[in-house]
């Protein structure tokens, strides 16, 4: 888990926020650092049982507003003045900035070295992107190394029972909270109401995929210094061909402005090593596999393929092979 800040505003008799709480907001706003900042909870001067007076009883705090910082580790510290916290803020920045300054290359491309080496790098702040596919092989190598990391899928709504229940599994199996990120609702809605559900067969998959996967992987990877995920050249030589094991990812960044750094540790495996491995060491795997399903996305866009096909014609197979991507893995 990352660090996560909330923020604790007064609101007055009269229904409007202390005007100091705004200061204080604009303070850090101002600095660049408000996105930092996860949530808001209000004291509300009216009703001493506000969620924000609880949180004053709980740190033995009497004034708002203030910030509780908790730490990934668990540790958690009060600031009663913004500038503290923005000083916490910066020094932490100019750290992640000095190491990503560095050079950035794990001592070995095998992928259980590069799990290992991002993870010591980045611990939890690198995310793993699992798709609930064979790509349930990056948290079985993060799980092995015993260090922190932390792991999300993004949950388009469109996705197959099964997927969704292996996702229970593998949280189970591995007692590791997998963050479920959704798409934003109203822009779900919107695309529904001007085009219907299944728009994608229609005018291409990118608009809907945009909405449902790439605009929440924004979100997934808020706070997070890296990312990983499980592309490998053999899925798609048309799209993945030439794919680096650690790149740089300018489509995110920081809150700082830093480019996020991309892992992709399975570069130099195929689907056959992936799956020795998976046999190997009794990982669990989405049933659909069982099923001819070999690349799995959403329900409507995925098919299965037979013995001789590629596992990429079980994607979007109505469109050109060159647009088969959703967009999460554009440069
Ligand atoms: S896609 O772009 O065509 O959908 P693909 O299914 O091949 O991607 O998966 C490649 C990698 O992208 C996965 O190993 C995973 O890291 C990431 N990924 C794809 N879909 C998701 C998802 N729904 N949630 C999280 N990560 C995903
Ligand atoms: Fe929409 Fe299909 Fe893309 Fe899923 S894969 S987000 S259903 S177009």
């Amino acid at each position: 888990m990352a660090r996560s800040i909330t923020m604790v505003k007064k609101r007055l008799q009269s229904g409007e926020p202390c005007p100091k709480c705004m200061e204080v907001q604009a303070f850090l706003e101002e600095r660049g650092l408000w996105s930092q900042v996860d949530e808001v909870v209000w004291a509300d001067e009216a009703d001493p049982d506000s969620p924000g007076w609880a949180l004053a009883r709980e740190h033995d705090v009497s004034l708002a507003p203030f910030f509780v910082v908790r730490e990934g580790d668990g540790a958690t510290r009060v600031y009663t003045s913004a500038l503290q916290l923005a000083r916490l803020l910066v020094r932490d920045d100019e750290a992640a900035r000095e190491q990503s300054a560095d050079p950035v290359e794990p001592p070995g491309d095998d992928p259980p070295t590069v799990v290992r080496w991002a993870l010591e790098r980045w611990g939890a702040e690198c995310a793993i992107a699992f798709s609930g596919a064979e790509d349930v092989i990056l948290v079985d190598l993060a799980a092995r190394t015993g260090l922190p990391f932390s792991v999300f899928t993004l949950d388009t709504g469109r996705l197959f029972p099964e997927t969704l229940a292996f996702i229970d599994t593998v949280r189970e199996r591995y007692g590791v909270p997998i963050d479920v990120v959704f798409p934003d609702a109203v822009a779900v809605e919107d695309l529904v109401r001007r085009k219907g559900t299944m728009s994608f067969l229609v005018d291409g998959h990118h608009e809907c995929c945009s909405i449902r996967k790439v605009a929440p992987l924004a979100r997934a990877l808020a706070h997070k210094r890296a990312w990983m995920t499980g592309l490998r050249p053999d899925q798609s030589p048309a799209t993945r061909g030439a794919l680096p094991v650690v790149e740089r990812d300018d489509q995110h960044a920081t809150p700082s402005g830093e480019p996020l750094v991309k892992v992709n540790p399975l570069v130099r495996w195929t689907a056959a090593d992936v799956w020795r491995h998976l046999r190997e060491h009794d990982v669990p795997t989405n049933p659909l596999h069982l099923r001819g399903y070999r690349s799995i996305g959403c329900a409507p866009c995925t098919r299965p393929v037979s013995p001789g096909q590629h596992e990429r014609e079980g994607r979007w197979w109505w469109e050109e092979a060159t647009r088969r991507e959703c967009g999460l893995h554009l440069k």
